[in-house]
């Protein structure tokens, strides 16, 4: 229920709306007051008369009901109270009918957003520079279909460039197809790390003359070309199931090669394409930014043109609503440059196009230079991270049925709430034993939770108890857990609206905070039976809940932990 629309409906404030009414409702820092207040000081030159005397009006009038149970005036504000029984019942209620459903919508249906994320490059380490767009791509990805919007995920795959070049120049010099079959990416990174590290005049006009041959169709180098993007995806395929991430397309860079013509035309048409020193541009000065290279001086395409034509492209295959691209921020020039451009060519769809950008991802024990230094995979990271889980279950439960499918359970939503717990915008320090704290701001936190209220659950079907939504008037912490489980579809929508799964897991936490604090602070199986029935309800509630908002995130949850 969303509480402060609810109660806007019922306060009419003469000349202000209901959504304005609503969106100034807050929650008072000390609940002993209320739990919401209005402000009334932004009223009082609207309405001629002083805050004290607004309020005191507003209360006089609220209609109390089994929602909110009161209005009272207190300085300037109008402090409301919720009817704690009625929160309880109609939460528990709602979250037992709906279940897996809890907190979706249909406020997204028709509507299209096309999610530009993990867009790797071909023959390039996966490492842990990719876990963010990949995580966070994919998580919004979810949260925008349990919204009912028609999510479209893109992987647009980096595959084109000189670099392709060197890459053939050096398998043709140092490589054989056995090595590169059986080790895959990693050898094929090792010739292309090589020719960076030997490569003199002689090599550089090989790789020239390599690509040249790619663009032109030549049998050969294609064949070659085409087998490192198939290693290349089969590889990155096998971290995509473990991070239960999967994509609508795969229409890489290269695909828009052959789609340039009628944009750079339209570009040209409309007047926007000036020359300078030999190149294509469109000069973005006036703006504050550099100018927009559409083709070099060779006539070569660059990075950005191809994600001109791919704008336009998805523009016109899915029609979106909104086109995110989900890349770090680094390129913040390169998108608000394109976005530029797209609004200079008359189209309003330029307003749709968001870069969702995110901050960098280090490891606690080693940085993550990838020129030099050492590049740390993010398989490593994952299996790393598979193999704590799998120490410290041991050390906490050691006689836990499936201890492997746990382990992978644990290990892989550690990596992934890692990435996703703190605003999409730091740069964040990835550490193994924090991201696998029972007791921390993690996952494994979350899940145990789940775990310790799916075996009270477990135990009281077992002593043949059946209970389908009764709901007592609450103590303090039923009615704090109850009121947290009311906040999850207001939280989805917002994490959605403002592109930051990180609301869900922050959300989680505390929700899971709360679980156990009732836990510890109440009886549950061994209460009166009418109690017991009403607090395992809410245990049952609060699982539900807990659990959809990790599945958003892509974390699942061990039945026993
Ligand atoms: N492959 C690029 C990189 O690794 C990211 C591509 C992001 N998507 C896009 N449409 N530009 O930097």
């Amino acid at each position: 229920m969303d509480y402060r629309m609810y109660i806007a409906e019922r306060l009419p404030v003469e000349g202000v709306g209901k959504e304005e009414i609503a969106e100034s409702i807050s929650v008072p820092p000390d609940l002993s007051l209320g739990d919401y207040a209005l402000p009334c000081f932004k009223f009082a030159k609207l309405l001629h008369r002083s805050p004290a005397a607004i309020a005191e009006e507003l209360a006089a009038s609220f209609p109390a009901d089994g929602v909110i149970a009161g209005a009272t005036a207190v300085n300037g504000y109008l402090n409301f109270r919720i009817d704690r029984g009625g929160l309880v019942r109609e939460t528990v209620g709602r979250i037992l009918r709906e279940r897996e459903g809890y907190g979706s919508s249909e406020v997204g249906a028709g509507k299209t957003v096309c999610i530009d994320y993990s867009s790797v490059n071909i023959a390039k380490p996966f490492h842990i520079g990719h876990l963010s767009t990949t995580v966070l791509g994919g998580a919004l990805y979810r949260i925008y279909k349990f919204l009912g919007y028609t999510a479209v995920g893109i992987n647009h795959l980096g595959d084109y460039g000189t670099q392709f070049g060197k890459l053939i120049a050096a398998y043709k010099r140092w490589g054989d197809r056995e090595t590169v079959q059986r080790g895959g990416i990693h050898a094929i990174n090792d010739l292309y790390v090589r020719f960076n590290e030997e490569a003199d005049e002689e090599m550089e006009k090989e790789a020239r003359e390599y690509f040249r041959l790619i663009e032109s169709g030549d049998k050969e180098a294609n064949a070659i070309f085409n087998w490192f993007k198939e290693l290349t995806l089969e590889y990155v395929k096998g971290i995509y199931d473990v991070l239960g991430v999967t994509f609508d397309s795969y229409a890489s860079e290269s695909f828009y090669i052959d789609k340039m013509g009628p944009v750079i035309g339209e570009l040209r048409e409309k007047g926007l394409l000036t020359e300078s020193r030999g190149a294509q541009i469109v000069d973005l000065e006036a703006y504050g930014m550099p100018p927009f290279i559409v083709l070099r001086s060779d006539g070569a395409s660059l990075y950005a043109t191809r994600d001109l034509t791919a704008a336009f492209y998805r523009k016109q295959t899915y029609d979106f609503d909104k086109c995110l691209y989900v890349v770090a921020y680094q390129q913040n020039l390169h998108f608000r440059q394109l976005f530029k451009v797209v609004e200079l060519m008359g189209k309003d769809w330029a307003k749709d196009l968001v870069h969702v950008a995110y901050g960098m991802v280090s490891l606690e024990d080693g940085a993550m230079a990838t020129r030099k230094g050492r590049v740390v995979w993010l398989e490593d990271v994952i299996r790393r991270c598979v193999e704590k889980a799998q120490a410290v279950l041991a050390e906490k439960n050691p006689d836990l049925p499936d201890k492997e499918e746990v382990a992978k359970q644990v290990g892989v939503g550690a990596v992934i709430f890692g990435a996703l717990y703190n605003s999409k915008i730091k740069d964040i320090v990835f550490s193994y034993e924090k991201a696998l704290n029972f007791d921390g701001e993690t996952s494994v936190y979350v899940q145990y939770t789940c775990a310790r209220a799916a075996s009270v659950l477990a135990r009281a079907r077992a002593e043949g108890l059946s209970w389908t939504g009764e709901a007592l008037p609450p103590c303090e912490e039923e009615f704090e857990l109850a009121k947290r489980l009311a906040d999850f579809p207001s939280v989805v929508l917002s994490a959605a609206e403002n592109y930051e799964p990180s609301y869900i897991a922050r959300y989680l936490v505390d929700a899971a905070q709360r679980f156990n604090k009732f836990y510890i602070g109440c009886k549950i199986l061994s209460a009166e039976p009418d109690v017991r029935l009403s607090r395992l309800s809410l245990t049952e509630a609060a699982l539900v809940t807990l659990k959809n908002g990790l599945a958003l995130l892509g974390i699942g949850v061990p039945e026993k932990m």
